[in-house]
């Protein structure tokens, strides 16, 4: 029988969804005792490498999150890993950034900071979504679903991707008044939001939810301090934020904890569990990660005629 190993940690549904949707499969938790032999699919966020290494009867690895610059691809073992690409998990971050979006463009912070000095203040919102410009850096495949979120309700949208974009990216940050960080983190994107887009955002805002490590922190900060309106931060360099960081404290910055775009098994399962049918039938899924060099594993069959 087939065995699939799960990093779900003290996560049940996990392990309930997936053995709902894999019936032939023999589904345990990685924290559970388990012959690592007998292991023929991972699914997982992050398992030590030493366990992988240990499978050798593995034939693929499935992530549990859309994200996998966490993952050192040379170090894994040489088997297909297909990414997770769950359009409700999409749908969560594009929400997310939309109340962010409305609580800005509508001056709800405006409001609240002038409620202690009972300062009556409608003027200070003159902004209709149409004039209101959001835009997404890093427009991939969930940063399309928060265009069109708010596009659908009126805002003015603008994607910028290294593949596609109609304007230089100091052009992209200073047309913009909210600003959502998408991209993906890889070697030419570390620290790639620095003073210089932060300036030409002017009196914007940031909202980070895609790798911290894609904002220069202390640009970030200088931005803060002067014009920059608010940021928004769901990601960070160092993972839980430290509490020691000047960015908890700052009165321009929210904090919220890794939770823009939740990893639901009810939706996520049935994903995975059709990246793995097509696995066993010999194709690779779409959402396959290239990985650099030839996979030396074998190739998918050639379809039948
Ligand atoms: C979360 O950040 C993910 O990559 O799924």
């Amino acid at each position: 029988m087939n065995m699939l190993l799960v990093d779900s940690g003290e996560d049940d549904s996990w392990i309930e969804e997936l053995t709902r949707c894999l019936p032939d499969f023999d589904v345990r938790s990685s924290v559970g005792d388990v012959d690592l032999a007998e292991v023929t699919h991972v699914a997982m966020w992050r398992l030590p490498d030493e366990q992988l290494a240990a499978m050798p009867n593995l034939e693929a690895i499935c992530t549990m999150g859309a994200g996998f610059d966490h993952l050192d691809l040379d170090a894994l073992p040489d088997v297909p890993i297909v990414r997770l690409v769950d359009p409700a998990m999409a749908n969560d971050i594009a929400l997310y950034v939309l109340s962010w979006v409305i609580h800005f463009q509508r001056g709800l912070d405006r409001f609240i900071a002038n409620q202690p000095s009972a300062t009556w203040r409608g003027d200070v919102v003159t902004v209709f979504q149409r004039d209101y410009s959001v835009g997404v850096f890093g427009s991939g495949a969930i940063g399309q679903v928060v265009l069109d979120t708010c596009a659908h309700h009126g805002y003015a949208t603008l994607g910028w991707s290294r593949s596609n974009h109609d304007r230089p990216l100091n052009q992209f940050f200073t047309d913009c008044d909210l600003v959502v960080d998408l991209v993906p983190l890889s070697s030419a994107t570390r620290g790639v939001i620095g003073a210089g887009e932060l300036a030409a955002l002017g009196d914007g805002v940031l909202i980070n939810v895609g790798r911290g490590a894609t904002v220069d922190t202390d640009a970030l900060l200088g931005a803060l301090d002067g014009d920059l309106r608010a940021a928004v931060l769901d990601v960070f360099d160092v993972e839980p934020l430290p509490a020691n960081s000047p960015l908890w404290s700052h009165d321009k910055v929210t904090v919220t904890p890794h939770i823009a775009g939740r990893s639901d098994p009810t939706t996520a399962a049935p994903i995975i569990a059709a990246s793995i049918a097509e696995l066993r039938s010999g194709s690779l899924p779409a959402a396959t990660i290239q990985r650099s060099g030839m996979l030396k594993h074998r190739s998918p069959k050639a379809p039948s005629a």
